[in-house]
């Protein structure tokens, strides 16, 4: 088996066919996605609330994302890995976008990065395709913009769904290979959809996107306390972990574990 490449992604949209996008930042949950058919594994700076314990994606370092991107291209062989390139490590411009994405490529071995922004990134979209290296556009709600934006929809309004039409132009003119649409109205996005040719992965962005992502955290219902209304949690595992730590602990204070099955003579 081959790795899924960003060919692929646009015969896909040429089919019209549509596909899922999870995160992931461990080898073994990345192993099951992979075998359950994910073709593209994103190794999000959500991270920083996922596994960090961080309260936003703004601390997320480059050598957190490049050692936690390494174990998910480990634990894979189909998918294709695209690694989020963290806040403060591109906004200077293009060479420092192409510095900290060249890490990634060489030392995780991802097979793309994505970074934030439209028109104000187009630059560094630019330099990293002209040097070999595939992106993923994302605009909308941008998190690590969160001290400015908040958490809430974009592109509400005509002069700011303009914006938003602009910003997407502006990626898929610099050469991303997609674009993900993060919490913008879902006409929007639909609109948004129908003027590139290149996908877009929508988040909060109704159901006419492209692809759809999810942070794997809220799909499988390990994320304590409220998500928001776009996620969909399709298992309660923060409930199935409780309970095995909970059983296995009372089977430890019992007695009942180790059993016979489990002791060596
Ligand atoms: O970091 C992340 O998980 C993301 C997705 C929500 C698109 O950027
Ligand atoms: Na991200």
């Amino acid at each position: 088996t081959r790795r899924i490449t960003v060919h692929d992604i646009a015969a896909a949209k040429a089919r019209g066919e549509k596909w899922p996008m999870l995160t992931a930042y461990d080898a073994m949950t990345a192993s099951v996605f992979d075998e359950a058919g994910i073709p593209v594994l994103l190794v999000g700076d959500s991270m920083g609330n996922c596994h960090l314990g961080y309260e936003t994606t703004v601390p997320v370092t480059l050598d957190e994302i490049t050692m936690l991107s390494a174990a998910v291209v480990r634990g894979t062989s189909r998918a294709l890995v695209v690694a989020d390139l963290p806040f403060g490590s591109y906004q200077e411009g293009p060479v420092q976008a192409l510095r900290t994405a060249m890490r990634l490529v060489k030392d995780a071995g991802v097979g793309a990065v994505k970074l934030e922004g439209g028109e104000r990134s187009h630059e560094q979209i630019r330099l990293l395709v002209d040097s070999g290296i595939p992106v993923m556009g994302h605009i909308g709600l941008t998190p690590q913009s969160v001290n400015t934006l908040g958490y809430r929809v974009q592109g509400r309004g005509d002069e700011a769904a303009h914006q938003l039409l602009r910003d997407a132009k502006a990626v898929q003119d610099a050469g991303a290979f997609a674009i993900v649409l993060e919490l913008i109205p879902g006409e929007l996005a639909t609109e948004v959809t129908r003027s590139l040719h290149i996908p877009t992965v929508g988040i909060g962005a109704g159901v006419d996107c492209d692809a759809q992502v999810l942070v794997y955290t809220d799909m499988v219902g390990l994320t304590p306390g409220r998500t928001p209304r776009f996620t969909k949690q399709y298992m309660n595992l923060r409930e199935s972990l409780g309970n095995a730590a909970k059983a296995f602990a009372g089977e430890v204070v019992g007695g009942a574990f180790p059993a016979e099955e489990h002791t060596f003579h």
